[in-house]
């Protein structure tokens, strides 16, 4: 474990820190980028003399539900007074929609609400509002981007919660630059940072992330905040999930599922269900796979498609999985399981828009990919769950009984699972050692 150094100077181009003043950043290379840094926000001084922990009083108050249930959910009840939370999402992901409603939902709970938008005007803010039913009166908007503009209107007009959007829109005149440049980004955070603890009042920063997952400005702000949340999704699919990748008040295990729709976000009740409705159950090459997002176990669909080859390459398609699982799993069912695919054009993909990361995909994928091979469909009431081995051995996965109790409760009768799964009620749990046994006992060799 590395220490960390007091930060005392910070790069304006990349926003790397470094521990004392150089001509040249060590991180991007540039010249004479590097300033003090402004001191991100610090904790109240208790008067100098330590205090027994027993006696410190804890804060009370506690967390505001947003109304939005699937924000709630990761926010382990809503915004919490004093606290400042970043939203970081991709462009046209939907995050000024989610702000829109939150805040509508704040000013029913009676909190005085203002929103800064510092890219789109207010009428434009309005006409969304409207449109997702969160025109409450109890959110006022501010079109402004000058940063003292924004905090002289939070001294007038004293609201519990404030929401930037975006962070990267607002700037300090004082401190030169472009607005959206990491030194401009993290002033002004730092800035609202200190007002909400001083005045007790909940900041929501908006943050554009880019496709590549580069948070760019918001990435600077991450250790200044006390919530960090992710928004995202893709832009082609209505399914949009909120995680938290960092939160002082819970834990960062919830994730919430969310549906874009004409009229605004929907909170997605039972997203599993969302995830099978479609699902082509006659057709080969699709295989259920219990899997969790964060702590969340979900039923998804696993599809496959293996077809003749497009010289001069086979190709290699994974949608919503990791390509490097794809290639794992096509080397094992080769080597290990005699299902040699690997000189065809394959096709793989999570229906649904979700993007699945973890391994307890592994054994649904196999077994879509060996069915779509052999043109062979797997019983619909089968799912699978299992990691998969370079051995071609079954690996066990995190919290198996809560995504077979999830298979359970969608009516699925037969779980495919590694040999030491315990028993789960309601369902039938079929154990098994390698991914050729599991190829074997569906049918498809
Ligand atoms: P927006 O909240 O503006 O995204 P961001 O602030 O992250 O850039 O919304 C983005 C898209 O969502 C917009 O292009 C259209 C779509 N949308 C809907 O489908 N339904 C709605 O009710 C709203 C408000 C937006
Ligand atoms: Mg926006």
């Amino acid at each position: 474990m590395t220490t960390r150094t007091r930060v005392s100077f910070l790069c304006a181009e990349c926003g790397s820190e470094a521990p004392k003043w150089l001509g040249r950043c060590p991180e991007c290379g540039g010249w004479d980028t590097l300033a003090p840094a402004t001191p991100a926000s610090r904790p109240a001084s208790n008067g100098g003399s330590p205090l027994s922990l027993a006696l410190v009083p804890v804060p009370t108050g506690g967390a505001v539900p947003s109304g939005v249930g699937e924000l709630d959910r990761v926010l382990e009840g809503g915004l919490v007074a004093g606290s400042v939370t970043l939203i970081g999402g991709e462009p046209g992901i939907g995050k000024s929609t989610l702000v829109i409603q939150a805040l509508a939902g704040l000013a029913e709970a009676g909190r005085r609400c203002l929103l800064v938008t510092a890219e789109e005007s207010a009428s434009q803010v309005s006409e969304r509002a409207v449109r997702v039913g969160a025109n409450a009166p109890g959110v006022s908007v501010l079109a402004e981007s000058s940063l003292a503009a924004v905090l002289a209107t939070i001294d007038s007009h004293a609201p519990d919660v404030v929401a930037i959007d975006s962070i990267q829109a607002v700037s300090d005149l004082d401190l030169g630059g472009a607005a959206g440049s990491v030194s401009q980004v993290r002033e002004c955070a730092a800035q609202l940072v200190a007002l909400a603890k001083q005045r007790d009042l909940a900041v929501i920063l908006v943050g554009h992330v880019t496709k590549d997952g580069d948070l760019a400005g918001p990435r600077a702000l991450e250790h200044m905040v006390d919530t960090v949340i992710s928004f995202e999704g893709d832009r082609h699919h209505a399914l949009r999930l909120v995680r938290a990748l960092k939160h002082r008040f819970g834990s960062t295990a919830e994730t919430g599922v969310l549906e874009m729709t004409g009229g605004g976000l929907v909170d997605v009740a039972d997203p599993s269900e969302l995830f099978l409705c479609d699902r082509a159950v006659s057709t080969p090459g699709s295989v259920v796979a219990a899997v969790l997002e964060g702590s969340r176990p979900l039923l998804v669909e696993v599809q496959a498609l293996v077809t003749d080859p497009t010289p001069p390459v086979p190709r290699r398609s994974a949608q919503g999985l990791e390509s490097k699982r794809l290639g794992l799993v096509l080397a094992v069912l080769s080597e290990r399981a005699g299902v040699k695919i690997g000189g065809r054009d394959v096709y793989a993909s999570v229906a649904g828009g979700l993007r699945v990361a973890e391994p307890g995909i592994d054994l649904a994928l196999a077994l879509a990919l060996a069915s779509a091979a052999k043109a062979r469909t797997i019983a619909p009431g089968f799912c699978a769950v299992g990691e998969i081995g370079l051995g071609g051995e079954l690996r066990q996965v995190s919290h198996a009984a809560r995504r077979l109790s999830e298979a359970a409760r969608l009516g699925f009768a037969q779980a495919l699972v590694p040999e030491r799964t315990p028993d789960v009620d309601g369902i039938e749990l079929v154990r098994i050692a390698t991914v050729g046994e599991a190829v074997a006992i569906t049918g498809v060799l």
